[in-house]
């Protein structure tokens, strides 16, 4: 258990939710050490052990880490000091800068969880353009851990471009897994067999990539020259992948412009 206090506003959002539960259930911080604000009111997280403000100056004075969880577009109507404190930005598309300038502080973390928060399964990218200390970076990274893993990234283009990848968390699995029951709909599959293999595939067939390297596994499956390969072949010379670059650079630049 860390003995820094820490402080979450948006902390009974999704995200901040989430992030709260889990730095409650796994002692991350103590109860009584984990303050939420929102601005409607209590929330059942109250009684996990997280003290519930609706105060924000009130919870930063009292927080030794600074957590902002709220949507980019109520950043702006947010107004604390937070100077001397240690920022931790989960919004996209609101620079390192900007949340500088308001809020005072002079080391913002910027981090880019998605919404596997809830089963602990982010990967959470993060930046913070300072120099920290080892122990500086050893608590972000701990923090962050507790939803999932997490890795430091060079620069903050690092932020908004993943915002695109990894913050979208299971919307592309969505769509490919929407697409797939769709279509066999359409070649004649029943229903609730389309929607079961689909799922077999996106869900379960996945977890095989835990162990197998991906690109070692598409080049054996093309060279056996099956009925998957012709398949992955289609996909491929569609311009599969140039597809998948444009996706994330439409959302990356969404993120880069602020919302
Ligand atoms: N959800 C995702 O998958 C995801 C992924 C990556 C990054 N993010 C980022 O995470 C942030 C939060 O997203 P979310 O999905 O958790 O949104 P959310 O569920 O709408 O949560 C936002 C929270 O902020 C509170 N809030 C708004 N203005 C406030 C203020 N002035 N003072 C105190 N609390 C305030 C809201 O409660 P009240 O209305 O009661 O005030 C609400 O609890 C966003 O900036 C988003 O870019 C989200």
């Amino acid at each position: 258990m860390r003995a820094d206090s820490v402080g979450i506003i948006g902390g009974t959002g999704w995200l901040g939710g989430a992030l709260a539960q889990a730095l409650l259930e796994t002692a991350f911080v103590g109860a009584g050490r984990l303050f939420l604000s929102n601005r409607s009111g209590s929330h059942p997280l109250a009684d996990a052990g997280a003290q519930f403000m609706t105060n924000n100056q009130a919870l930063v004075d009292a927080s030794d880490t600074v957590i902002l969880s709220v949507r980019p577009e109520q950043f702006s109507a947010l107004s604390v000091d937070a100077s001397g404190k240690r920022v931790i930005s989960l919004m996209a598309g609101v620079t390192s800068q900007a949340i500088s300038a308001a809020t005072g502080a002079s080391v913002i973390v910027r981090a880019m969880p998605n919404a596997a928060v809830d089963i602990r399964q982010s990967f959470t990218p993060w930046h913070c353009a300072s120099e920290l200390s080892a122990s500086d970076v050893d608590y972000v990274q701990g923090l962050l851990t507790c939803v999932g893993t997490a890795s430091r990234v060079p620069t903050q283009d690092c932020i908004d471009y993943l915002s695109a990848l990894s913050g979208t968390g299971p919307a592309f699995p969505a769509l490919l897994m929407t697409a797939l029951t769709r279509q066999a709909v359409a070649a004649g599959i029943p229903e609730e067999v389309a929607r079961d293999a689909a799922r077999g595939v996106v869900l379960n067939a996945s977890q095989l990539l835990s162990t197998t390297e991906p690109q070692a596994l598409i080049d054996s499956l093309v060279a056996y020259k099956g009925v998957t390969a012709a398949a992955l072949q289609s996909l491929m010379n569609a311009g599969f992948e140039g597809l998948i670059g444009n996706a994330v650079q439409a959302g990356a630049e969404v993120a880069r412009r602020g919302m």
